[in-house]
């Protein structure tokens, strides 16, 4: 179970990446490729690395425009799953898109993903729309999108 003691979340840097793309490689279908990572930081999006025990073990890229903060990838090693990590780098996720003046957060999420929308529920996101055929598989299949917001309130 989480230990807080053990966490550390900070801005994410290049020699993260190799520790990023393992998890992105377990856990997303169509994975990020690693450019497209270095992009992320070298334009400004906000990138956070979660450490357990001095080991890259969870990220967070999202980019803040206007009033709106989009969460665009959020992941955790698989032994992690389940044991309140998720919870504890979301809120940190909420609290520091507050601290820029940002109250407004969307994301997308798989119909099929019940942990991403167990997670996104417990913190008051609802959703607001569906994309059509936003996931491209490959092969010419493609998947839905659920779209989700939360106004961020302060804790
Ligand atoms: C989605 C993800 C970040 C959740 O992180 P996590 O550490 O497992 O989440 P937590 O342990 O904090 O659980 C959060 C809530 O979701 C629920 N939950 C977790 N996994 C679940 C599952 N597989 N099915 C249903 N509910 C689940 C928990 O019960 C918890 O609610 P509770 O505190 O009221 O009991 C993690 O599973 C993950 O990295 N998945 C792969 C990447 C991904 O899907 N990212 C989201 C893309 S949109």
């Amino acid at each position: 179970m989480l230990k807080e003691s053990d966490v550390i979340i900070r801005p994410m840097i290049p020699e993260d990446i190799p520790a990023v793309m393992r998890i992105e490689n377990s856990t997303n279908p169509t994975p990020w490729s690693e450019k497209i990572m270095h992009d992320c930081i070298n334009v400004g999006f906000k990138c956070w690395s979660l450490l357990v025990n001095g080991e890259v073990m969870g990220y967070a890229i999202y980019v803040l425009s206007l009033h709106q903060c989009h969460l665009l990838n959020f992941r955790l090693d698989t032994a992690l799953h389940g044991q309140g990590y998720g919870s504890f780098f979301l809120q940190h996720c909420l609290d520091e898109t507050l601290k820029e003046g940002v109250a407004w957060m969307v994301l997308e999420v798989r119909p099929n993903n019940l942990a991403g929308q167990a997670l996104y529920k417990k913190f008051g996101f609802t959703q607001i729309s569906i994309k059509d055929k936003y996931y491209d598989d490959g092969g010419g299949v493609f998947e839905d999108a659920l779209v989700y917001g939360l106004w961020i309130k302060k804790k």
